[in-house]
């Protein structure tokens, strides 16, 4: 199935970026059909024009409440034909109401290994930390900051000279694949949540993916949802 995509974002849109890229090398069955932003300025705007992706953008501080404004991005995406909902770095919390309404369909991606450093500065505290091994996180989104069930996780070794700046160009790298992953997954429906356990369903057809989560060729430092038992 092709997932229809909203991306929210409040940033550079490496991740948009990413996830375009997949979509057009055949490797994500999706269609970006909108991005939201609650920040009007932001570069991952002009990422979405540059691709002719409808955007939406609003200052959240003209609003009342955070409910109000996620109330005004759901008729957006609602207006749009979205079954699946992408945080790309967007830098607030989601009020229950929104949640609730794509329960099971909001993804986010987090520049750390959670539940280690949740929060807005990630990887700048884990590298400040002196932590040997940092990297990335994607996750179903509920109603606590960094909290949902995890689907995927890559790792990087962090060295003793390791600067937040030059750890993160490697923890992107690996978000620009694990994250496209996820969401292909889900458009074919691959994924199954029991309370905080994900687990990979068996592919209808045998595909490359399985293949590259049972051998490694995703890569040693990417952590797969493990098969539902029986396969
Ligand atoms: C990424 O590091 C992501 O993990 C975090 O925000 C950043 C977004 O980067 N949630 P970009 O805007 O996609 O370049």
């Amino acid at each position: 199935m092709t997932i229809h995509i909203a991306v929210l974002a409040s940033g550079v849109g490496s991740n948009l970026s990413a996830i375009v890229k997949s979509i057009a090398s055949g490797r994500l069955e999706g269609r970006v059909k909108l991005v939201l932003s609650n920040k009007p300025d932001a570069p991952v705007l002009d990422i979405a024009r540059e691709h002719g992706i409808p955007v939406w953008a609003r200052d959240h501080r003209e609003y009342e409440s955070r409910e109000a404004f996620d109330a005004d991005m759901l008729e957006a995406i609602r207006a749009n034909d979205v079954d699946t909902i992408a945080l790309a770095g967007y830098m607030r919390m989601l009020s229950p109401m929104f949640i609730r309404a794509y329960e099971g369909r909001i993804l986010n991606i987090h520049p750390a290994i959670l539940p280690s450093f949740p929060g807005v500065s990630g990887y700048v505290d884990a590298v400040e930390y002196g932590v040997r091994i940092s990297g990335c996180t994607v996750y179903f989104v509920d109603e606590q900051m960094d909290h949902g069930p995890v689907i995927i996780q890559a790792a990087v070794p962090v060295g003793p000279n390791d600067t937040p700046e030059n750890a993160i160009a490697r923890i992107h790298a690996l978000e620009y694949r694990i994250y496209p992953q996820a969401l292909q997954w889900l458009a074919r429906n691959r994924l199954s949540v029991e309370g905080r356990r994900v687990r990979l369903r068996a592919a209808k057809f045998p595909n490359a993916e399985i293949a590259s989560c049972q051998t490694g060729a995703l890569g040693p430092w990417m952590i797969c949802p493990p098969l539902e038992e029986g396969f």
